[in-house]
């Protein structure tokens, strides 16, 4: 493990609220990698921000009938509240349309511009006749060439995932005019990711075989061995950051070149409010860089924004970027022009209190691998027979029996028996395994082992029958048994706190307890609470009825 760390997290458009896909894509298994990193104590920065740009604004904005100004306002509160109310702990939130911001995308240009790493090029692109605008990204939707759905945007198709110019849509249509648009020649700056071939060969191709995972390699390398070509970099549009450079009038910024240098932006003002220097967190090689992102974004992480790096030749690049496929809802793509999604905002008005439920749900169910599905009826099941029926019910058990028989006082172990020190030993070895899951991202099984040690307590509670025996002439045992519970309530306080914050803040206070540094957590160094507050209930059932309403506000709002 490399000495610091930069997280990044994709930066959401600021052209709507958040829903669970963008959770379960990127921010939490983002966040769950950052607090981990935090507990052992490492160096790190973990930053995100609204992305302000593109096509997608102005088209919002023309939507709700207002300016782009507004939407982006709107929007990137709403947003950063989200992120809030679920405890995705950046260490900073900022926003593309800063002044900093501005400020690095166009130094980024102006000195690829100045060592040509550019090529400028005259091109045809599609025009709106009757707006008097080309159509840049998604100003433009027709049939995807590649899978054939009818709805694809001019950069991307959301149905099969690729990325798409305007020009390539089959039957393209202007979103503004609903016309067929027009050729039309314009001049525009083109990334030549053909000269990047060799570099991504040698960076990618040769050194990231084995630690990357399978869907995102895959994909990158199909990209290379395609062969690649170059990509404009600036749009004729009306809204982003202005080429910098005088024949460039009228011209902005492709918004994914701004973008992604966005999370530099974001360090910089980070490390200024910090009074720190934020070039050690880009550029020095002994730095661990992770993109955390969503299966639609690889490209531009892992092609286009590290060419851009390794141009400019100061930056470091990509430890890895372990982006995650998509989920589905009720078993159909979350579509956000259908209505078809769980808003956060609306989660929370529903199920105040509960945001560790979803952080748990999406994390157990996570798309790491494939695609996946939420569906309502898998959250309850998952909250009530896991989170409630396994985790709260142990630590119910345990703080009730011991405010019955010690008044809430931890009673001290006799000497342990061979099982015992093999279970003591067991339940301490949670921390590294946990760890080694998170470490290679696999965050579902980093979760399932936390509720694997839940389970572990319930399990020597139901053999040792401690209610049993405080009746015998062995009810001495019964110290042994709680001292050993109380412990696992203690070690699983801490180590579920990467995932459910909230609980994990909950379960300290219960138990008295600091937050101990993650390899501090070991045996011989006993979590022992001394005194234990009366229990409140760490999690609670959902019922049936919660379920049925929301499938059918689900299925009512649909569009
Ligand atoms: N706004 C983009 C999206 O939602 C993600 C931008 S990520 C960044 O798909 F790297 F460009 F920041
Ligand atoms: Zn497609």
């Amino acid at each position: 493990m490399k000495k610091r760390h930069t997280i990044t997290a994709a930066l959401p458009y600021a052209n709507g609220p958040l829903h669970i896909g963008h959770l379960a894509g990127a921010y939490i298994p983002a966040d769950i990698y950052s607090r981990y990193l935090r507990l052992k104590g490492k160096d790190i920065v973990f930053v995100c921000g609204s992305d302000e740009h593109g096509a997608a604004i102005p088209i919002r904005a023309k939507k709700e009938g207002v300016g782009p100004q507004k939407i982006i306002d709107k929007y990137h509160a709403v947003i950063k509240k989200s992120f809030e109310d679920f405890g995705i702990s950046f260490d900073n939130y900022s926003r593309t349309s800063s002044k900093i911001h501005h400020k690095m995308a166009s130094d980024f240009f102006n000195e690829l511009n100045e060592k040509n790493i550019f090529i400028e090029k005259e091109s045809e692109q599609l025009y709106d006749l009757k707006e008097n605008q080309f159509l840049a990204d998604r100003y433009v939707e027709g049939t995807c060439p590649n899978c054939g759905y009818e709805h694809a945007y001019g950069d991307q198709c959301e149905n099969c995932g690729c990325s798409l110019s305007p020009t390539e849509l089959i039957n393209p249509k202007s979103k503004l005019s609903g016309n067929k648009p027009i050729l039309k020649k314009t001049k525009h700056w083109f990334l030549p990711l053909d000269n990047f071939e060799g570099f991504l060969n040698k960076w990618f191709l040769k050194e990231k075989k084995n630690d990357w995972k399978v869907n995102v390699f895959g994909q990158v390398k199909s990209w290379i061995n395609e062969g690649l070509k170059p990509r404009a970099i600036t749009r004729d549009l009306d809204w982003g950051i202005p080429v910098p450079i005088k024949e460039a009038n009228g011209k902005v910024l492709y918004v994914w070149f701004d973008a992604p240098i966005g999370y530099i932006s974001s360090t910089i003002e980070w490390a200024e409010k910090k009074q720190l220097d934020w070039k050690p967190y880009w550029q020095d090689p002994n730095t661990e860089l992770v993109h955390f992102i969503g299966k639609d974004n690889i490209v531009f992480h892992c092609i286009i924004f590290p060419s851009i790096l390794s141009a400019s030749g100061k930056y470091i690049l990509p430890t890895n970027v372990p982006a995650n496929e998509f989920l589905n809802l009720e078993g159909q793509k979350i579509s956000t022009s259908k209505n078809w999604a769980i808003w956060l905002h609306e989660y929370m008005k529903d199920f105040p209190d509960m945001q560790d439920t979803l952080r748990y749900v999406l994390t157990a169910n996570a798309p790491e691998n494939k695609d996946n599905d939420f569906t309502w009826k898998d959250f309850q099941a998952k909250n009530n027979n896991e989170l409630v029926a396994i985790f709260g019910n142990f630590i119910n058990r345990v703080v009730v029996l011991t405010h019955k028989y010690y008044d809430g006082k931890t009673p001290l172990a006799m000497a342990l028996s061979e099982k015992e020190r093999e279970l003591v030993d067991e339940v301490y070895s949670y921390p590294k395994k946990i760890g080694e899951s998170i470490e290679k991202f696999k965050f579902r099984e980093a979760v399932s082992t936390m509720i694997d040690l839940a389970r572990l307590g319930n399990k020597y509670l139901a053999e040792e029958e401690p209610w049993k025996v405080i009746k015998t002439d062995q009810s001495k045992k019964v110290d042994t048994i709680m001292n050993i519970s109380i412990q696992i309530c203690g070690v699983l306080s801490q180590i579920c706190s990467p995932f459910l914050p909230n609980t994990s803040l909950k379960l300290t206070n219960q138990f008295n307890l600091k937050n101990i540094q993650w390899d501090k957590i070991n045996k011989d160094n006993p979590i022992i609470s001394n005194e234990i507050e009366k229990s409140s209930l760490i999690f609670r059932k959902i019922e049936d009825e919660e379920i049925v309403f929301q499938l059918e506000k689900l299925n009512d709002s649909k569009r």
